[in-house]
């Protein structure tokens, strides 16, 4: 059991107030907030170890890459990865994604499918359409249904020899859906295709055991799990990052460098050119330490009954149309009111200390789909409460009296 009001003392901006009324915060999916304790070892980085890493004789280089290296191998065992220098350290999600498109260039050639789904964010479909115009291969979709799920057995009819690669995001950031990675993972083995799964709005949820999905990419940000904005990772089997070029040159990604020729550094450091966020790693870290002190059961367990709440109470007010009502989802809400656009609705909402995203969530693929400008999206956390939702649904209510 979660014991929310104690959980809520932990974060200090949910004290504030916005607009003179307490705020309300449920834009989680966009970015989750900081608990003290992640703040603590921010300021306790910058405040006691800040130097260089991976460079130094110092003691305080040394203290501070032992510190970052311990976070790797934090990472390494939340994912359940076989290995820590599986875990290449990044800025986000993004960065990771672009980092193996970047590879598969020299991989890929005409005549090769990629195959991203409906659900996807930007992120994971501008990197792979940027790799098709480089490399002649065409990118295919595997379509959703109205209840914003995939239809899988479009998806079994899509997969064949030519297929080399699918990207799939394990819960869909617009909509909530949670999707069958591990069948999506095992039928694109069965024609020999490699898998990159987006988790980035998954991790705040669950905990994905690599190992046990088989997959050959994971990624993700740890902005989303309580930890900093700028930091965030890719999970590569071994083989798959051996095989890939590096994606950016500079230093500490190298082995030998002459004008002549440079040789690369070993997994992990071949990916990781440059200074990197090394408070951000290390926050990362501490964020994950944190949200395992509370325990992801118990974080699922509570966001499925405020989800429920929420999808209940909403659904209440007349004309309101939720987005994405698969079986399978994570608590997240997006809806409509019918004649009404939802940047109003969010701004009336604003006024009232309430934060929700409004708009196409980098996802206008699915607002196609449904011939929508967007949603407005209400996305709940552990440390959210039913008299939060209670708020929200007043202020929809409000909203839509000055709107209609
Ligand atoms: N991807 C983030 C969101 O869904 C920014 O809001």
């Amino acid at each position: 059991m979660l014991n929310v009001n104690k959980i809520r003392e932990d974060f200090p901006i949910l004290n504030r107030k916005v607009n003179g009324k307490p705020l309300v915060y449920f834009d989680n999916a966009a970015t989750s907030q900081t608990p003290q304790q992640v703040i603590d070892v921010i300021v306790d980085y910058y405040s006691n170890f800040n130097a260089n890493i991976h460079r130094g004789v110092h003691t305080l280089s040394q203290e501070a890459t032992d510190l970052y290296e311990q976070a790797r191998i934090k990472i390494q065992k939340h994912f359940n990865a076989k290995y820590s220098h599986e875990i290449i350290m990044t800025s986000g999600t993004t960065h990771s994604i672009n980092l193996v498109a970047n590879g598969f260039s020299a991989l890929l050639k005409k005549g090769d499918e990629i195959l991203v789904s409906a659900l996807e964010h930007h992120s994971n479909i501008v990197p792979w359409q940027m790799l098709c115009e480089r490399t002649g291969a065409q990118l295919r979709v595997i379509p959703m249904n109205q209840q914003g799920e995939l239809i899988l057995s479009d998806y079994d009819a899509l997969l064949s020899e030519h297929t080399k690669l699918v990207f799939v995001n394990h819960i869909s950031n617009a909509l909530g859906t949670i999707n069958p990675v591990k069948t999506i993972i095992d039928k694109a083995h069965q024609v020999g295709a490699a898998v990159l799964i987006d988790g980035a709005q998954a991790c705040p949820h669950l905990i994905p055991d690599v190992q046990d999905l088989d997959v050959d990419f994971y990624v993700t940000s740890a902005h989303k799990i309580c930890g900093p904005t700028g930091v965030g990772m890719l999970y590569g089997k071994e083989a798959w990052l051996n095989k890939l070029p590096p994606y950016q040159g500079g230093g500490e990604m190298i082995a030998e460098v002459t004008f002549e020729k440079t040789t690369y550094a070993d997994l992990p450091h071949k990916f990781e050119a440059g200074t990197p966020n090394i408070c951000g790693g290390i926050a990362f870290g501490a964020a994950l330490d944190y949200m395992n002190a509370i325990g992801f059961e118990n974080i699922a367990a509570y966001e499925k009954e405020l989800l429920d709440y929420g999808t209940q109470q909403l659904l209440e007010i007349e004309g309101l149309k939720i987005y994405g009502v698969s079986e399978n989802k994570t608590s997240v809400i997006s809806f409509n009111i019918e004649g009404i656009h939802p940047y109003d609705i969010g701004t009336i909402l604003d006024k009232m200390g309430i934060a929700v995203r409004t708009g196409h969530h980098c996802a206008q693929p699915i607002m196609d789909f449904y011939k929508i400008p967007g949603t407005v999206r209400a996305s709940f956390a552990f440390y959210n409460t039913k008299s939060e939702i209670d708020a929200l649904v007043n202020g929809v209510k409000k909203a839509k009296m000055m709107l209609s």
